[in-house]
C-alpha cells in the first residue's frame, strides 16, 4: 500500500525506509536501518527526482502510482547515479516508456554502464533549466558530492533545493520526516555527521564548493535522498556542513582510540583519559577500535579537536584495526587535528614508528610529545610519561 506525503506545493515524497539493512553499501554498519527519499513533482509535466533502492522498490511503486493518479511519468531527474537511488531505472523504463531521463553527462553515461540501456536523454550542466509548469529546475553541478556526476536542483518558485546525497543520515525514518518534526540535534545530529564523514567526508574541498553556490539562492527547504527534510532551521544542517566540509572540529575535548590485544594499551588509554579528567577537560571519549565499528571511529575524528591513537605493536606493524582506522582517516582526508601517540609491545616495538609515518602523511597534524611507549604494560615511567601527555593535550583544548 502507499505512504505518501506532500512536502510542498505540487511536490510529494515518495521514498521508503529499509529497517533490515545491515551495511550501508555493504561498509558502513546502520543498525538503525537507511532511509531513501525521492520526490514527485506534479505540475504540468510530471518529474521524479531520483529514483530509490532495490530493497525497497515495491514501496517505491506503489507511492509513485499513487501520487501520479493515472498520469504518465514525463521525467526522471537523476541528481545522483548510485545504484541506492537508481536500481530502479530499468523498471521505471518499462512502465514508462516515454520518460526522459535528465541529468549531467556523466549520470546519462553510467546508466548505459550499470543497466546496459541508452536512455531518452536530456543532458543539463551549470545553471541549465528544466520547465515544468509553475515550476522551473535550475541545476547545479556538485561534483564528488558524492560522485563525479552529481547535481543538485533548484526551484526557485518554492525556494526548494533537492540536494541530492548532502544533508542526508543513517537510519530509517518513522513518519516524521521533517527534521523539526523530531529532536534532531539530539537524536540525529550524530547519524549525519557519521554519514558526512563517511560518505563524503574525502570531498571537503567540493562539498564547501557546493555550499559557496547555495549562499546566492534563497534556499527555503532542503530535500535531500537520505534522512529528514528541512523546512525550518536550515542554518542547523547548513553551519554543519560549513563546519564538517573544512574538517574544523566541533568538540574542544579529547577522543582517545586504542587497539588492545590483552587490554595494557587499553589500560594505559584508560588512565590517560582520567589524567585529563583530573586536569579539567570535559567530554573525553575512549574508544577500543577492536569495538566500536569505524565508521563511528571516522565520525568522532571529525568531530574531536584533539585525537589519541594508542596501539600495540602487532607483526611488526600497527595493530590491524587501528590500522585500518588510521588509514581511512588518511583516505577522508581528515586534517588539522593535535595528535597524541601511544605504542606498545613487549619485543621490537614499531607501532609508534609507523602511526607517526602515516599520520605525516596527512596535512597539519600536530604531533604531540612525548610519546609514549610502552613495553607490555604500563609502569611507574610511562604513568609519569602518561601524564606528561596528558598536560600537553589538554593546552590543546583549553
Ligand atoms: Fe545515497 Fe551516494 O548515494
Amino acid at each position: 500500500m502507499y505512504n505518501i506525503r506532500e512536502v510542498q506545493k505540487d511536490i510529494w515524497w515518495v521514498g521508503a525506509s529499509d529497517r533490515r539493512l545491515q551495511l550501508f553499501e555493504n561498509a558502513y554498519a546502520t543498525p538503525d536501518g537507511m532511509s531513501y527519499n525521492n520526490y514527485l513533482i506534479l505540475d504540468d509535466k510530471t518529474c521524479l527526482m531520483d529514483g530509490i533502492d532495490d530493497a525497497v522498490s515495491r514501496q517505491f511503486f506503489d507511492n509513485l502510482t499513487k501520487a501520479l493518479d493515472g498520469r504518465e511519468l514525463d521525467y526522471m531527474v537523476v541528481q545522483h547515479m548510485e545504484p541506492d537511488h537508481c536500481s530502479c531505472i530499468p523498471e521505471l523504463l518499462l512502465r514508462y516508456p516515454k520518460l526522459k531521463i535528465v541529468g549531467s553527462q556523466k549520470a546519462i553515461q553510467m546508466i548505459d554502464q550499470f543497466y546496459h540501456i541508452k536512455a531518452d536523454a536530456v543532458v543539463v550542466k551549470e545553471k541549465d533549466t528544466l520547465t515544468l509548469g509553475e515550476h522551473t529546475l535550475t541545476f547545479f553541478t556538485a561534483a564528488m558530492v558524492h560522485w563525479p556526476e552529481v547535481i543538485v536542483s533548484f526551484d526557485a518558485s518554492t525556494g526548494t533545493l533537492f540536494s541530492a546525497d548532502a544533508f542526508g543520515a543513517f537510519g530509517a525514518m518513522s513518519g516524521n520526516i521533517f527534521a523539526d518534526e523530531v529532536d534532531w540535534e539530539h537524536d540525529w545530529k550524530d547519524e549525519a555527521r557519521r554519514y558526512y564523514a563517511n560518505i563524503v567526508g574525502k570531498y571537503g574541498v567540493q562539498t564547501n564548493a557546493l555550499l559557496k553556490k547555495l549562499e546566492s539562492l534563497d534556499v527555503k527547504m532542503i530535500l535531500p535522498l537520505h534522512a529528514h527534510l528541512w523546512r525550518k532551521n536550515l542554518d542547523t544542517i547548513i553551519d554543519l556542513y560549513k563546519c564538517w566540509a573544512t574538517y574544523t572540529p566541533e568538540k574542544k575535548s579529547v577522543a582517545v582510540f586504542y587497539g588492545s590485544v590483552y587490554g595494557h594499551t587499553g589500560n594505559a588509554a584508560d588512565i590517560l583519559s582520567m589524567k585529563l579528567a583530573e586536569l579539567g577537560v570535559r567530554d573525553v571519549k575512549v574508544f577500543d577500535v577492536s569495538k566500536t565499528e569505524v565508521s563511528y571511529l571516522v565520525s568522532a575524528a571529525f568531530e574531536y579537536r584533539t585525537l589519541v591513537f594508542a596501539s600495540a605493536t602487532y607483526n611488526a606493524e600497527i595493530f590491524d584495526n587501528m590500522h585500518t582506522f588510521l588509514t581511512d582517516l588518511k583516505n577522508h582526508n581528515l586534517s588539522g587535528r593535535n595528535v597524541g601517540i601511544i605504542e606498545n609491545g613487549s619485543w621490537a616495538l614499531s607501532a609508534k614508528k609507523k602511526m607517526t609515518e602515516l599520520l605525516g602523511t596527512m596535512k597539519n597534524m600536530n604531533l604531540l610529545e612525548p610519546m609514549i611507549s610502552i613495553t607490555s604494560s604500563v609502569d611507574e615511567n610511562t604513568l609519569a610519561g602518561l601524564g606528561d601527555l596528558a598536560k600537553a593535550l589538554a593546552e590543546t583544548v583549553k
